[in-house]
């Protein structure tokens, strides 16, 4: 039932305004990368009207994803689902004038006027962006601005970046696989009001490998789990401080079962001890 479940999908603040984003999200690499491939491309389209009908929101997406921001831009037009989505991307490449043509190039690929959320790829050239950025939110060009990186050796960067208050985002990685930023980085974001988006929520597909063929507990589908995708994300949304998870896929399916994962309560701390402790022990 797509309305019924729209309707209880979770919601999440940002902090710095209030407003409320579905907590879980379609992240866009290498699944939207399509180009004119028609049999991908339908899939892709399926996957973004699912995400849309059953309550979701967030797309991620960069200039570094090959077709993917073009993708998502036609798709979402030919959908008529524009207006529904909170679009993010990113700058990635290094100096000024080249960030202001990549960030135009990207508006006008996802077909927006203004951007959601635009963030700085993996801090490349961040302090230029961010002086950028600021402008440019500003003059009301993008909604939020944030940063991004998909390695716990970059943690001390961000920390360092969102301790003064003034980023609206920070995109992370953050995983049963890759725990790292429950040390300090997450309760940094909590204390400075920064929003967290997590990205390689299945540490690039690799958690789901190592389950491939095991059956999932009882204990997880009475936790309301029906999958060992939705078990990895709802570990990840018991955090918080966590406003957001960008799981990547062009399969509907897929999609569908990412966004079960923010249907019913989110695992208390207990519940998530045991989910980790199930996981590490494999
Ligand atoms: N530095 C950065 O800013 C940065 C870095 C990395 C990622 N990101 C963002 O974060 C997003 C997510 O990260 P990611 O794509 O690297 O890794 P991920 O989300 O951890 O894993 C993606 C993999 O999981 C599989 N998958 C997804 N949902 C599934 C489900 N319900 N059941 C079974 N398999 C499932 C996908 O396969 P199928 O395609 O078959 O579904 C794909 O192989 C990216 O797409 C991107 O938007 C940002």
């Amino acid at each position: 039932m797509p309305a019924a479940r729209a309707a209880e999908q979770l919601q999440r603040s940002i902090p710095k305004t209030g407003e409320t984003i579905p907590a879980v999200g379609l992240g866009t690499w290498q699944g939207f990368d399509v180009g004119e491939n028609a049999a991908e491309t339908a899939e892709a389209r399926d996957a973004l009207k699912t995400l849309v009908e059953l309550g979701g929101r967030v797309i991620d997406s960069s200039p570094m994803y090959g077709s993917a921001e073009s993708v998502c831009g036609r798709l979402a037009a030919e959908l008529g689902v524009q207006s529904k989505l909170f679009v993010a991307t990113k700058v990635w490449t290094s100096g000024k004038q080249a960030g202001i043509r990549q960030m135009e190039d990207s508006m006008r690929k996802l077909r927006v006027e203004r951007l959601d959320l635009m963030q700085v790829h993996n801090l490349v050239d961040v302090t230029t962006h961010l002086a950028t950025l600021r402008d440019w939110k500003a003059a009301g060009r993008i909604r939020y601005l944030g940063i991004t990186h998909y390695h716990s050796g970059a943690h001390a960067e961000l920390e360092r970046l969102i301790k003064p208050g003034g980023i609206d985002f920070v995109q992370i990685n953050y995983s049963l696989a890759e725990p790292e930023a429950e040390r300090r980085l997450l309760g940094v974001a909590a204390d400075r009001g920064t929003a967290v988006i997590v990205n390689r929520p299945f540490a690039q597909g690799a958690m789901l490998d190592r389950v491939k063929g095991r059956a999932l507990p009882e204990w997880a589908r009475e936790a309301g789990c029906a999958s060992w995708a939705q078990l990895f994300l709802k570990w990840i949304l018991g955090a918080p401080s966590v406003t957001c998870v960008i799981p990547g896929t062009r399969n509907p399916r897929h999609m569908a079962d990412n966004l079960a994962a923010a249907v019913g309560p989110a695992p208390d701390a207990a519940l998530r001890r045991r989910i980790a402790d199930h996981f590490n022990s494999r």
